[in-house]
C-alpha cells in the first residue's frame, strides 16, 4: 500500500478476499484490531497502521529512513543494468526502499532513502521549498557576479521555467556552496553552464535542518534517529 490513506474495510476486504459486508460484519464483532485497538467502521489507515483480525497480522510495516553517503559512478536508482545502483549499497533488508531526491552518477553526498512515501514527497517537492546545499568545485575561479544571477534565478529553455532564487557563497576561488530550494535535472551543473564554468565535484551537505554524518565513509549509510527525522518534518 502507498502511504496515502485508505479505508479499513476495503483494505481488509482485498487483503483477505472477503467481501464488504462480511468485512463490516468482522469489524462490529471487534475481531479487527488497529494499532493494538477494535477497530471501528470507515477508520481510515496508511502503510503504517498495524492491522490484526482474528488474531492474524494483516499489515505491519514499520518506516524506514536511511541516509548515505553517496559515492561517486553509483547511480542513483533502484535498478540500472550498467552501473552499481545505491541500492546495490544497502543491505538486502532495504531492498524495497525508494530514493528521496537523486543526486547525479558523478555526485556525492547525503542521499536518504525511505520506504515512506509521503514523507519523501514532503522533502521533495518544490512547493516545500526545503534547502539542499551543495559544496561544488569549479575549473575556472569564481566572481561575484555568480551570486547576484544565481540569486536571481536563471531561465531553463528547455523546460521554460526560472530556477527559484539561489544562495551562493565562496568559499576559494574554485569551491562555491550553493543553496538550492528545489531539484532539477543537472540543476547546479546547468546554472554553472551560464558562465560556462564546468562542475568538477559535486557533494551534497545537507538537506533541510539534516547533516550528513561525517563519520560515514562514502558507499556507507546507517539509519536516521528518531529525531533526524522529526527535524525533517518541519
Ligand atoms: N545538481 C546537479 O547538477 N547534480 C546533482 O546531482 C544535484 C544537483
Amino acid at each position: 500500500m502507498e502511504s496515502k490513506k485508505a479505508r479499513l474495510d476495503r483494505f481488509i476486504s482485498i487483503k483477505t478476499g472477503i467481501n464488504r459486508r462480511d468485512v463490516r460484519q468482522l469489524l462490529a464483532q471487534k475481531r479487527v484490531f488497529i494499532n493494538g485497538q477494535p477497530a471501528t467502521t470507515n477508520q481510515v489507515i496508511d502503510q503504517f497502521t498495524q492491522i490484526e483480525c482474528d488474531g492474524k497480522c494483516l499489515q505491519n510495516n514499520k518506516p524506514i529512513y536511511i541516509m548515505m553517503n553517496k559515492p561517486v559512478g553509483v547511480i542513483s536508482a533502484t535498478k540500472d543494468n550498467q552501473h552499481k545502483t545505491v541500492i546495490d549499497l544497502l543491505q538486502p533488508q532495504y531492498a524495497d526502499l525508494h530514493i528521496a531526491g537523486r543526486l547525479d552518477l558523478n555526485s556525492s553526498g547525503l542521499l536518504l532513502l525511505t520506504n515512506h512515501g509521503e514523507w519523501s514527497r514532503n522533502l521533495t517537492s518544490p512547493n516545500k521549498k526545503v534547502n539542499k546545499v551543495y559544496k561544488v568545485t569549479l575549473e575556472k575561479p569564481l566572481t561575484k557576479e555568480y551570486a547576484e544571477v544565481f540569486a536571481k534565478g536563471i531561465f531553463f529553455p528547455y523546460e521554460n521555467i526560472t530556477t527559484l532564487p539561489a544562495q551562493l557563497e565562496i568559499i576559494s576561488e574554485h569551491v562555491a556552496e550553493v543553496t538550492l530550494k528545489e531539484g532539477r535535472y543537472h540543476q547546479i551543473k546547468r546554472m554553472f553552464g551560464r558562465f560556462r564554468n564546468p562542475v568538477l565535484k559535486l557533494h551534497r551537505v545537507s538537506i533541510g535542518a539534516l547533516a550528513l554524518d561525517e563519520s560515514l565513509k562514502p558507499g556507507e549509510s546507517r539509519e536516521l534517529t528518531a529525531q533526524e527525522v522529526q527535524s525533517l518534518n518541519h
